[in-house]
């Protein structure tokens, strides 16, 4: 059964590395892939990456509400317009912040079983993937976020 791993925070270093491209497949990363999904799903996150659970490996997982995908290896060929919006991450409590990202996007990426897979994500999806696959190059959104959000300011939105 998938457990559900602790997320680690800002300040930790393991969030700031360069994650390592897969290599390997088979029962090991299923496993991993299945712990990330459980564990974004407990914590009622819409994306998360591997380094988020102190895995450097290029990981993704999101789910914007249709459903489940999985980004091993993902890599951003192409992002087009500009849009901003507040954005939160599981591993920065408390606060979120206005971020500018690419309106849409397309994604190489891998599969399970190592095929290699396009996903074209506009909106809310291509901000999460933007900000997820930020994760794996040690960036977070409060580096690039132009105005912080205070939890407390939630109720407004
Ligand atoms: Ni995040």
């Amino acid at each position: 059964m998938a457990a559900v791993r602790e997320i680690i925070k800002l300040g930790d270093p393991l969030l700031r590395q360069q994650a390592i491209r897969v290599r390997r497949f088979g029962a090991h990363l299923n496993r991993l892939l299945d712990d990330m999904a459980n564990t974004m799903y407990a914590a009622q996150g819409c994306g998360l990456a591997a380094p988020q659970i102190g895995v450097s490996k290029c990981l993704v997982v999101a789910d914007d509400g249709h459903g489940l995908v999985e980004l091993i290896n993902p890599v951003i060929v192409k992002a087009e317009g500009e849009a901003s919006e507040v954005e939160y991450c599981l591993s920065v409590p408390k606060i979120g912040g206005e971020v500018t990202r690419a309106q849409s996007i397309v994604v190489e990426a891998l599969d399970r079983e190592g095929n290699s897979q396009i996903f074209e994500a506009t909106g809310f999806k291509a901000r999460i993937l933007q900000h997820e696959i930020d994760h794996l190059h040690g960036r977070m959104f409060v580096d690039v976020m132009t105005r912080e959000v205070r939890d407390e300011d939630k109720d407004d939105e």
